[in-house]
């Protein structure tokens, strides 16, 4: 068994949550609130207070845990039987202040340097951590140490604010086998181990992680800490990058407050995402491209359009009107759109469906080229419809075969974002646990060939509105729908920073007797996608569903001012933009002015619905 040495501070982590408790606060002449906690590491009766061990103690847990034969140098410490036993151990306390969803934290007394004994028996490894506070004689005497037990490699986590170039610093970042940070480091070193607020990387894999729902239980500093030992516990170990930046983040989802997971555990939950992480590494440099066209597509104040209707659906637009269902005139008919006066000031981008993307706009140009001279990006739909599951009525998506081939040829034509949309109907026995996560696993795959391809996935879950739920059952169903789907594509490693999220508004369906108002829609909207959407995603949009034009602009509005919110948001109709139009257009010509001044209106209704009005 190979042994580690760690070198950090144990510090006492009192979690204090004062949410609810504002009351509680003084205010002084000037209007401030004071909230006194009696900082003298006895008094912290606190509401909801729970006090955990933290710092070097998480090291030598995780290290533990992953089998290695670890201790903290200078203390009595042992991780034994899952209990971290620490009698005589010195600590120093942090106290975690938890109000909504952050986290801060504040050290009462002043840092003490870390103690450095020389080991008796030399270990295989010593691990500084990013709770070590070492003082210019302690690196002298581990590089010393070093020279003498020449079979011992050092490890070192240089955590945030310390200077890296003090001269007993920077000598032992030479000296360092592996580096980790949680900043950049100032000299590239091919040993280092990032762990940024968004991903780990190493050796050019990148992994993606997050705190989501657990931000008030673990503060940055503690789930770097567990990063961090993770890393290097399974590099020790002997696994390779990809593993080790795996098992760390699956660490980190697994873990609660205090309380990390043993290897095994570990690598049953990583073997399925190992060859994801492998495909889509290679990719990495194009995130960045990703991230930014995300990013403009939900900008504030423009929505997108869906005009992707796929050859059965236009076909029966088309037919409701008695217009002929041609190649011609499908494409005169979203060519009114895309010529639209001001189209690009109140949309960022359009979803085609593939026969669109491959004709040309009035000018000889493609569509999307047009778009895209017009600032307008183009995406594309990319599944191929719904199918039953056999031997039931519900329903998966189709289209992942080829998928790859498909995507490399549509950023070829200039598509830079893609839409897959699963579809859920509400009845007696549905949707199902067995339909949600088959279709979620699927989006996630969908959205993983996506990235790799440079374009940025819209995974669209929708909960139909054909139905007679209430909107108590969409508030469940599609939080449901929600969880399973985050979780797959974090498994996935899908980067949400470059992922949009098309999606209903929770309301009651539509043959529900008791109809939804604007507001309750607004707010239960605004309730599940605040519990169930992680902050890191790019944006939300919303279809319309079904809804009446009006509607969908009412409703959105309510949904706005319910904001602000971690992502952007705004809407992606199809319907709701195209039918004032299409019933001015009639298949005809002659009345395209009129259509697109019927498309102009709807686009600059629900664009001002982006603003909030209370
Ligand atoms: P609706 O707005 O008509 O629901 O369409 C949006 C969409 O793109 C569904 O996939």
């Amino acid at each position: 068994m190979q042994s580690v040495l760690i070198l950090g501070n144990v510090t006492k982590d009192v979690y204090l949550r004062l949410d609810n408790r504002i009351n509680n606060f003084e205010t002084d002449q000037n209007g401030v609130k004071w909230l006194d906690l009696g900082f003298n590491g006895s008094v912290h009766n606190y509401y909801n207070r729970v006090s955990i061990y933290g710092g070097a103690s998480i090291s030598l847990e995780v290290l533990s845990r992953f089998g290695l034969n670890a201790s903290i140098s200078g203390t009595p410490a042992t991780f034994l039987d899952g209990q971290f036993i620490a009698k005589d151990v010195h600590t120093t306390y942090r106290y975690i202040l938890c109000q909504n969803e952050n986290t801060s934290h504040i050290n009462p007394s002043e840092a003490t340097y870390t103690t450095w004994e020389a080991p008796i028996n030399n270990p295989d490894w010593i691990y500084i951590d990013s709770s070590a506070v070492i003082a210019p004689k302690t690196a002298t005497a581990i590089c010393d140490y070093l020279n003498l037990s020449q079979n011992t490699k050092l490890a070192f986590f240089i955590g945030k604010g310390i200077n890296q170039n003090a001269n007993h610093i920077r000598e032992l970042l030479d000296r360092a086998s592996i580096i980790i940070s949680d900043a950049p480091l100032e000299q590239k070193r091919d040993n280092h181990i990032l762990i940024s607020g968004s991903h780990i990387e190493y050796m050019g894999r990148r992994v993606f992680w997050t705190l989501d729902n657990k931000r008030d239980l673990l503060t940055r500093f503690t789930a770097h800490l567990t990063i961090g030992a993770s890393v290097l516990g399974a590099l020790i170990l002997g696994k390779d990058p990809s593993e080790a930046l795996l098992l760390a983040r699956a660490n980190i989802q697994n873990s609660k407050l205090s309380s990390t997971s043993n290897l095994s555990t570990l690598e049953r939950d990583i073997a399925d995402d190992y060859y994801r992480v492998e495909k889509s590494s290679k990719q990495g440099n194009n995130m960045l491209e990703i991230e930014a066209v995300a990013k403009q597509l939900v900008a504030p104040g423009k929505g997108i359009l869906a005009a992707d209707e796929s050859g059965g659906s236009i076909h029966k637009k088309f037919e409701s009107m008695n217009i002929p269902d041609d190649e011609q005139h499908r494409r005169d008919y979203r060519n009114i759109f895309f010529t639209t006066p001001d189209l690009e000031k109140y949309a960022s981008g359009v979803i085609l469906f593939d026969e669109t993307a491959r004709q040309v706009a009035d000018d000889g140009k493609t569509f999307i080229d047009y778009l895209k001279d017009r600032g307008v990006i183009s995406g594309i739909k990319v599944d191929q419809g719904l199918v039953n599951f056999e031997n039931s009525d519900e329903k998966y998506t189709q289209g992942l075969d080829g998928l790859s081939d498909r995507l490399k040829e549509y950023y070829e034509m200039g598509a830079r974002f893609a839409k897959w949309r699963a579809a859920f109907e509400v009845t007696d026995h549905s949707p199902s646990e067995m339909a949600i996560q088959k279709n979620c696993e699927i989006l996630a795959n969908y959205a993983v060939d996506c990235q790799a391809a440079s374009i940025v996935p819209i995974v669209e879950p929708e909960l139909v509105y054909d139905g007679d739920y209430t909107i108590e059952q969409n508030i469940e169903y599609t939080g449901k729908i929600l969880d399973c789907l985050f979780d797959e594509l974090k498994k996935k490693n899908v980067n949400l920073a470059g992922c949009i999220l098309k999606v209903n508004m929770v309301l009651a369906g539509k043959r529900q007797e008791k109809q939804s108002t604007p507001e309750e829609v607004g707010r239960a909207t605004a309730q599940v996608l605040r519990e169930h959407v992680p902050r890191e995603l790019a944006g939300v949009v919303f279809l319309s569903g079904g809804q009446s034009v009006t509607q969908a602009t009412d409703n959105l509005q309510e949904v706005t001012n319910c904001g602000p919110f971690p992502w952007g948001v705004t809407f992606s109709y199809a319907r709701a933009l195209q039918d004032p139009a299409l019933k001015a257009w009639q298949g005809n010509n002659d009345n395209a002015d009129i259509a697109r001044g019927a498309f102009r209106e709807r686009l600059i209704a629900n664009a001002n619905a982006l603003k909030a009005n209370k």
